[in-house]
């Protein structure tokens, strides 16, 4: 189950960007506008900000963010750089046509390996807007590698600087077999973000393919699970829309206890719903239904630690650490 593999392939045909009719949910876009306000009035000064996407993909909620950065952040006059990580080169190649064809982005030298060993920088795009420069880093990853060589690379990539902002949207992390490599991946997606700046991990949670977790629990505890990464409750295997057998982990409280040993005294640390349990959306409409429902959960469950059941009830949340403490409309 190289998740290489299974990306390559995925994104070489439309069935996974185009399942919902929303690509970008309203939550999402939400929260990284917030989270970027946020690092912005936390970490002032004159160079670019710059955002860290961990598991880029083809880029579904960064890109519609770069592209609209210099007028949502007009105010800041900044210009904006985006280190874009992802194993598959098919997803960063599409990507990287997308802001070319559809916004004009001149594209450097792209060169990709795609079945490199090592991660490596594959090239860069960019684009002045209005007076501001908006660039994308092509980092194509390698997930025979550690969190340690991964964290080197991404340093590498912003001239040995911390980022200000981390993402990791429909977080790569639930792809990680073994308790023990996700944490040290969600502590690298730390340590490459400076402690005043923002990280923001999204990946699906109970609420998620309960069926299946509950399959999977199941086969475990009766031993039926050998040879198969299913070591814990919510780890499952499902199937694709091109039937390929793919291996997520759905979290539960672990995912605060990951959020929790990253945080240090002055930082401030929660957990939001980015999506309830409904089908995929047919239609806005229906996404500004769950939307609606997501929100009076945020307000019902406000800055309090999450119950199994609460996790029950979301099918993906954002684990939110902040340099900043949080704004009003947070
Ligand atoms: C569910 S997709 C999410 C993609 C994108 N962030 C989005 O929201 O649409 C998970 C992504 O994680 C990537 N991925 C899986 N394992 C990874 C790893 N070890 N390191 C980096 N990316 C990985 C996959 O290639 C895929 O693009």
């Amino acid at each position: 189950m190289e998740q290489r593999a299974i990306y390559d392939l995925r994104y070489c045909g439309d069935g996974y960007d185009a399942r919902s009719a929303v690509r970008v949910l309203t939550a999402e876009a939400v929260a990284l506008d917030r989270a970027v306000g946020r690092a912005l009035s936390s970490l002032s000064g004159q160079g670019p900000v710059t955002l860290f996407d961990f598991g880029y993909g083809t880029g579904r909620v960064t890109n519609e963010f770069l592209v609209e950065f210099p007028r949502t952040f007009a105010d800041a006059g900044r210009d904006l750089r985006v280190i874009a990580y992802d194993v598959s080169a098919q997803g960063l190649r599409k990507a990287a046509r997308s802001l070319a064809d559809d916004h004009g982005f001149h594209l450097g030298d792209l060169v990709f390996s795609d079945a490199a060993v090592e991660g490596y920088v594959a090239g860069s795009a960019g684009r002045e807007d209005g007076g501001t420069r908006v660039s994308v880093t092509f980092v194509h990853g390698s997930e025979g590698e550690g969190s340690d060589a991964v964290q080197k690379l991404i340093l590498r990539a912003n001239d040995d600087v911390p980022v200000m902002v981390t993402t990791s949207w429909y977080s790569a992390i639930a792809h990680m077999p073994g308790a023990e490599v996700r944490a040290s991946f969600f502590r690298m997606l730390s340590e490459v973000t400076d402690p005043r700046g923002e990280l923001l991990v999204a990946p699906s949670v109970s609420g998620d393919l309960p069926e299946l977790q509950e399959f999977w629990t199941k086969k475990r505890l009766a031993g039926e699970a050998g040879g198969l990464p299913i070591e814990m409750d919510g780890d499952v295997i499902y199937r694709t829309e091109l039937e390929q057998d793919n291996y997520c982990h759905v979290f539960g409280p672990d995912l605060w206890e990951l959020l929790e040993a990253v945080t240090q005294p002055g930082q401030h640390a929660w957990l939001e719903a980015i999506r309830l349990p409904d089908e995929e959306f047919r239609s806005r409409a229906e996404e500004q239904d769950n939307y609606r429902r997501l929100r009076a959960f945020n307000q019902e469950v406000g800055r309090r630690r999450w119950t199994a059941d609460d996790y029950r009830r979301v099918h993906t949340a954002a684990a939110i650490r902040s340099g900043s403490p949080a704004a009003a409309g947070d």
